[in-house]
Parts: structure tokens; C-alpha cells; sequence
């Protein structure tokens, strides 16, 4: 059976002004696809997720999420941006942080289901135990465990997140990574750290300005767990030839 598209990208390109960011992008996302956006600093990563998420309008090209324009398809994702800036002097608790993500225009209160769904997010990302913690009190992996269960909360069918990582210690990193793992949605993380390729992404795409595509990455190649550098990174994907 054919997998159903889920995210389609015709012919992007994308300038602030006369700086042209992302030319000639073309990607389809298939259900269940869990795919890592690796590029260099400025290669115009977090512009591709915004203009998935309708944050950002593309000058040329059309983007299609569910075959409906992203406008009206923004419900069906959860998104997790790369710079939030707490208020770290919220008296929110964890759990009121998670139920945010049940919020809906016009809606004054969270119904008995909301809580339900917020606490079984809570478990996935298996921090019930800080339900109550302020988000001063946490790490930064913690923090951002919380911000995961609520885009969660959102029940969409699309997980974006941004360098989820960048800022967690690797002990921290690693217990992201294998939490997201087990997350059923289709998935697009971006990352700078190498080390996502190692944790069950099927797919590849680099940026920098335009888009190639790695296929079908295995990662069950042997390596050495403590130590990986390009020089091995670029061992590991000289089977893979880009395409567009
Ligand atoms: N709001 C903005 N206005 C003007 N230029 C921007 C804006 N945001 C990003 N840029 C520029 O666009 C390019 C791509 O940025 P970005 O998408 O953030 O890259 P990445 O996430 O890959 O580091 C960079 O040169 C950056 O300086
Ligand atoms: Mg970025």
C-alpha cells in the first residue's frame, strides 16, 4: 500500500527582503516518516519549519499539509520552536504548562478529558513525577521534556521540534532522543548534532539554502558510541548520494 503524503513541498523559495534563504525546495513527507534537518548555521533550517507551520509565507512555491494549504492544517501539529523565552517567575506548574497545548480559541476551561490527555502526556515523557514543579525548578532537559508533552497535548499527527536538544547535557540529549523515538507521529527534527542520525530517522534532509535528500539511512552501522566525529559521519553516508 502507498503511504499516504503528508507534508508537500513544490518548488519553496523564500528571501527576508533581497536575501534569498531557501531556493527551489522540494520534499514530500510520508506518514510515519521521522526525518533529521542537519544543515550549517544560517542554511535556513528554522525558516523551513516556519513556513511549514504557515509562520512564514514562501515568496515562490506552494506547501501543502494533508493536501490542505498550511493555514488550515496548522491543527495538525505540534510544533516545538528553537528559542523559548520563559518567564522563569510563572507560577505555572508543570501540569498548567502541559494543558496549555489543550488550549482552543474561544475555550475558558479545560474539561475533564483535557486533564486526562495532559496527564498521559505527562507519563509518555515521563515527568509526572515534576506535575507540580515551577519550570525555574527543572533542567534543561526537563524543560523542554514539559514543552514536548505539550505540543503533545495538542494530539496532533505532526511533530515539528527545532533543535530540541541544543542546551541539554548529552545524558539529557540521549533521553530525548529515545522518548521520541517511541512517538508514533510523523516527525521532522532539526538538529545540528550529528548524533540524531543515530536515533531512528529514516530520512535526511541537509539545508543550506537548497534541499537534498539522504534516503533509507541505515543506521544500524557499527560504530564507536563514545567517540564520533565528521571524519566518521562522513565514512557512514559515503554510500548515500544526495538527490533532489
Ligand atoms: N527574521 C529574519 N529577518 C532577516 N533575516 C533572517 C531572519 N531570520 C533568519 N534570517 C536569516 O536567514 C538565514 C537563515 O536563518 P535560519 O533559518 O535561522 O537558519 P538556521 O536555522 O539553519 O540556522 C540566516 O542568514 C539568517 O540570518
Ligand atoms: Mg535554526
Amino acid at each position: 500500500m502507498k503511504k499516504q503524503v503528508v507534508i508537500s513541498v513544490r518548488d519553496v523559495s523564500f528571501s527576508y527582503g533581497s536575501h534569498e534563504v531557501l531556493k527551489d525546495i522540494n520534499l514530500e513527507v510520508f506518514e510515519g516518516d521521522y526525518i533529521a534537518v542537519i544543515g550549517p548555521n544560517g542554511g535556513g533550517k528554522t525558516t523551513f519549519t516556519k513556513l511549514l507551520l504557515g509562520l512564514l509565507q514562501p515568496q515562490k512555491g506552494t506547501i501543502r499539509i494533508f493536501g490542505k494549504p498550511v493555514l488550515e492544517a496548522r491543527t495538525e501539529i505540534g510544533y516545538l520552536p528553537q528559542y523559548i523565552n520563559f518567564n522563569m517567575d510563572m507560577p505555572l506548574t508543570v501540569f498548567d504548562i502541559v494543558l496549555q497545548g489543550r488550549l482552543r480559541p474561544g475555550k475558558l476551561f479545560y474539561s475533564k478529558e483535557d486533564k486526562a490527555i495532559a496527564a498521559k502526556q505527562l507519563e509518555k515523557m515521563k515527568i509526572t513525577h515534576l506535575q507540580n514543579r515551577k519550570i525555574k525548578e527543572l533542567s534543561g532537559g526537563q524543560r523542554q521534556r514539559v514543552l514536548l508533552a505539550r505540543a503533545l497535548a495538542k494530539e496532533p499527527k505532526i511533530l515539528i521540534l527545532d533543535e530540541p536538544t541544543a542546551s541539554i547535557d548529552p545524558e539529557g540529549q540521549k533521553e530525548i532522543y529515545a522518548l521520541l523515538k517511541e512517538l508514533d507521529q510523523t516527525k521532522i527534527i532539526v538538529s545540528h548534532d550529528i548524533q540524531v542520525l543515530f536515533e531512528g530517522v529514516n530520512r535526511v534532509a541537509h539545508i543550506n539554502k537548497t534541499l537534498y535528500l539522504h534516503e533509507d539511512i541505515d543506521t544500524s552501522i557499527d560504530r564507536n558510541t563514545e567517540h564520533f566525529c565528521e571524519l566518521e559521519l562522513l565514512e557512514y553516508i559515503k554510500g548515500h548520494r544526495c538527490s533532489n
